[in-house]
C-alpha cells in the first residue's frame, strides 16, 4: 500500500490480539528503520524492545507504579514521580491545541463508553497504557540526557518512520508519552546507561479489529489552518 493509503487507514491501536510478530519481520522492520534522517546524522534514538518475559515484568511493576502515581494525582492534582528522565517533557496545552487534546478524548472515551463523570472509568483506560493495551510488544525510544530539542525532533522522525514499516505490514502500534513517565524499571530490565534517559515508548503488535476502542477516530486540522505557502 502506498504511504499515503497507510496514512489514511492508521490509527492509534489501543487493544491488540497476543499473536507476537515473527522474530525475523520485526529484524527487517527494524532494520529498515534505521535509515531514518537525523541532524548532522547523529542518529540519537536508542530503542529497547521488551517482549515475553521482559514484557509481563515491566507491566507488572509499571501498571503498579502508575496506580500510585494516578491516585496522588487525584488527591494532590500532579504527582512529581511521573516526570520520568526529562522534567519539562510535557506543558499543559492551551487554545486551540487544548481543543484538539479535547477532540482526541472525546474520541477515545466515546469509543470507550467512559462518561466524562467516571473518573475510575478514566483512570482504568489511563492504566491500559502501562498494561501496553495487551500488546506483545512494547519499544521504549531513549536518547542522552543532555540532548534538547533538535535530537528530540530525530527521536520522533526514528519512531515514525519505524511506525510506518510496521504498518506496511500490517502491524499496529501506539506511540505512547505515559511510557516515558515511569523510567526505573525500564532502566533496570535492560540495565539502560545512566547517560540515556526513557522519552516514551511504543506498543505494537496486532490490532484486535473487533475492539470497541479501536473504533476511535480523530480529526485533523484543515490545511488552511497549519500550512502557509507563498509563490
Ligand atoms: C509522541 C506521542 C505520544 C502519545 N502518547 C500517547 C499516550 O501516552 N497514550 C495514548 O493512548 N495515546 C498517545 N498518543 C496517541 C495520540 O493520542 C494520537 O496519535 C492522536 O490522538 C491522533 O490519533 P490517531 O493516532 O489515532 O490518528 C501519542 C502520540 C504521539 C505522537
Amino acid at each position: 500500500m502506498p504511504i499515503s493509503g497507510i496514512l489514511r487507514e492508521r490509527i492509534s491501536c489501543r487493544s491488540f490480539l497476543p499473536q507476537p510478530v515473527d522474530p525475523q519481520i520485526l529484524r527487517k522492520v527494524l532494520e529498515d528503520a534505521q535509515r531514518a534522517p537525523s541532524n548532522k546524522n547523529g542518529q540519537p534514538c536508542h530503542v529497547f524492545i521488551a517482549s515475553g518475559e521482559t514484557r509481563i515484568q515491566l507491566e507488572a511493576q509499571l501498571v503498579d507504579m502508575a496506580a500510585t502515581s494516578l491516585q496522588a494525582v487525584r488527591g494532590n492534582g500532579s504527582d512529581p514521580n511521573m516526570q520520568g528522565d526529562f522534567p519539562g517533557r510535557y506543558v499543559e496545552l492551551d487554545g486551540v491545541y487544548k481543543e484538539r487534546q479535547y477532540g482526541a478524548a472525546r474520541a477515545l472515551y466515546g469509543a470507550l463508553g467512559v462518561q466524562r463523570a467516571d473518573m475510575q472509568g478514566r483512570v482504568d483506560a489511563m492504566l491500559a497504557n502501562w498494561r501496553f493495551f495487551g500488546a506483545p510488544h512494547v519499544a521504549f525510544f531513549a536518547m542522552d540526557r543532555r540532548f534538547g530539542l533538535m535530537p528530540a525532533v530525530d527521536v520522533g522522525i526514528y519512531a515514525q518512520t519505524l511506525a510506518l514499516l510496521m504498518a506496511e505490514r500490517g502491524i499496529s502500534s501506539c506511540m505512547q508519552g505515559a511510557l516515558g513517565s515511569f523510567s526505573a524499571p525500564v532502566r533496570m530490565a535492560f540495565n539502560v546507561s545512566d547517560q540515556l534517559g526513557i522519552l516514551f515508548g511504543m506498543s505494537f503488535g496486532y490490532s484486535d479489529t473487533t475492539a470497541p476502542v479501536n473504533r476511535a477516530r480523530t480529526e485533523r486540522a484543515s490545511l488552511a489552518d497549519v500550512v502557509f505557502i507563498r509563490d
